[in-house]
């Protein structure tokens, strides 16, 4: 076999790849997380992420455009056929990958998923897509959640819970986010880390709100970070950033303080409050594989906590008044980090939500039980929706006497949101984000 056409074969190798990644996906079966790449050759893996989650960012009109181009739809058993017209569909309107390649490999990909018959119907529908781009484009965006490339119960939510900016919100979930890092302050100081990168030809921005954070202007491989293996920086965003700040009046003031982190893995924020404060930490999930990231962080970080699995709405035989400080970085919709998983749009369900803030009702519950008088709770979710955020504080206010909500009112960051404080995604900033700070009555 000559390059060239040892080439050809590994770009079809990648779009047959894609196309069987993005199935479950596409049927709201599976997540971009259990994404394998494992077929794809190392060189042509960026390339094979960036295809599934950019096909999984514009679906709605991948999926339309496909509905247009073909004269029937594919039969069940053929959808990974479908999957790979949405590839497809995909290099030709948002990859600067020539056309022909797009085309040509896409459909010679037909005969790796053992469907040669297939390649006549894909480099027909593409190769018309091709030539009547434009106008079949300008048909189905006439939809609005094709034109914002969200499901129409999410647009609905969007513009109900934030009628002046829901536009913007769409907006700014299509689009990647940044990658933001963490400089870990007991090793290096931003400046010194932040000259560090530049040495390795990286730029990068100062956060406007984080004093630990550094938006790179162009992302890149974590083991690409100069001293990422020694513990020196850590990849977090700037939103998720902020709970330390908000921890800070609590903590900074009382070394050995008791913290439990309620809901920790991947332990980006348990990691974080150990590397501000001198704190006695309890790290907590309910997902022991979850649980190993945030062993493997603090090993790679140098930190230590007390790791445990257990389910937060229960903890049976922990007694009362155990904790100085709780984070619960509860369990949400993701509504505010739909960038960064954009397969949000096509797993999360409207009849999720209600399920969701019961469960975060039953998280506040139970974790106030342990906190000591005079106690913090910071109640996190990166979630936009006012039934996960300011509507589940009120309503605990409301059901706990002895609670009452301290978030400051003079932030420069968010906006407020009842009794707590409320980030919407910015394109090239922050994610979504909601924190609300909470005092427990001294006895
Ligand atoms: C938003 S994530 C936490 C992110 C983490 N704090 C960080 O900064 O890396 C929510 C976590 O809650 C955990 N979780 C869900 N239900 C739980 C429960 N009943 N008890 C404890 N943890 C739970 C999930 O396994 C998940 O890891």
């Amino acid at each position: 076999m000559n390059d060239a056409s040892a080439h050809h074969n590994d770009g079809q190798a990648l779009r047959a790849a894609a196309a069987r990644a993005l199935l479950p996906v596409i049927d709201a079966q599976g997540s971009l997380s259990a994404l394998d790449d494992s077929a794809v050759l190392p060189r042509d893996r960026a390339l094979f992420r960036a295809l599934c989650y950019g096909v999984c960012r514009s679906l709605p009109r991948l999926e339309a455009l496909a509905g247009e181009l073909l004269r029937s739809p594919f039969k069940t058993r053929d959808r990974d056929v479908q999957a790979l017209l949405l590839v497809g569909i995909y290099q030709l309107l948002y990859m600067r990958i020539p056309a022909h390649a797009a085309v040509g490999e896409t459909a010679g990909a037909a005969r790796l998923l053992g469907k040669a018959w297939a390649t006549r119907v894909l480099n027909g529908c593409l190769r018309r897509l091709q030539r009547e781009q434009s106008a079949l484009q300008a048909k189905v965006d006439r939809d609005p959640c094709v034109a914002l490339l969200h499901p129409a119960w999410l647009l609905k939510a969007l513009r109900q819970a934030w009628p002046d900016d829901w536009r913007e919100i769409a907006i700014a979930n299509n689009a990647p986010g940044p990658m933001t890092l963490r400089i870990n302050r007991r090793r290096v100081s931003r400046e010194v880390y932040r000259e560090r990168l530049l040495e390795s030809g990286l730029e990068s921005r100062i956060c406007e709100f984080a004093p630990d954070g550094l938006t790179l202007e162009t992302p890149c491989d974590v083991n690409a970070l100069p001293g990422f293996a020694d513990g020196e920086v850590s990849v977090q965003d700037e939103a998720a950033q902020l709970a330390v700040e908000l921890l800070g009046p609590a903590l900074a003031p009382r070394p050995g303080a008791r913290v439990l982190d309620a809901c920790c893995a991947p332990g980006g924020k348990t990691a974080h409050l150990l590397e501000a404060f001198d704190v006695d930490l309890t790290a907590l999930d309910s997902d022991a594989q979850r649980l190993t990231r945030v062993t493997d962080t603090l090993d790679r970080l140098g930190l230590t906590a007390r790791v445990e699995r257990g389910d937060a709405t229960q903890l049976e035989g922990w007694e009362t008044d155990r904790f100085d400080a709780v984070l619960l970085d509860a369990p949400c919709s993701g509504s505010g980090v739909i960038r960064r998983h954009p397969d949000i749009k096509r797993l999360r369900r409207a009849e999720d939500i209600p399920a969701l803030a019961t469960l975060q009702g039953q998280l506040l519950d139970r974790l106030w039980q342990l906190l000591v008088p005079g106690g913090t709770l910071l109640y996190a979710t990166c979630s936009i929706f006012p039934e996960e955020n300011a509507d589940q504080i009120k309503a605990f206010l409301a059901r706990t006497p002895d609670a009452r909500a301290t978030t400051p009112a003079d932030l420069a960051w968010g906006r407020p949101a009842g009794d707590g404080r409320q980030l919407l995604p910015r394109e090239a900033g922050h994610d979504g984000f909601f924190y609300a700070r909470l005092e427990k009555a001294r006895a």
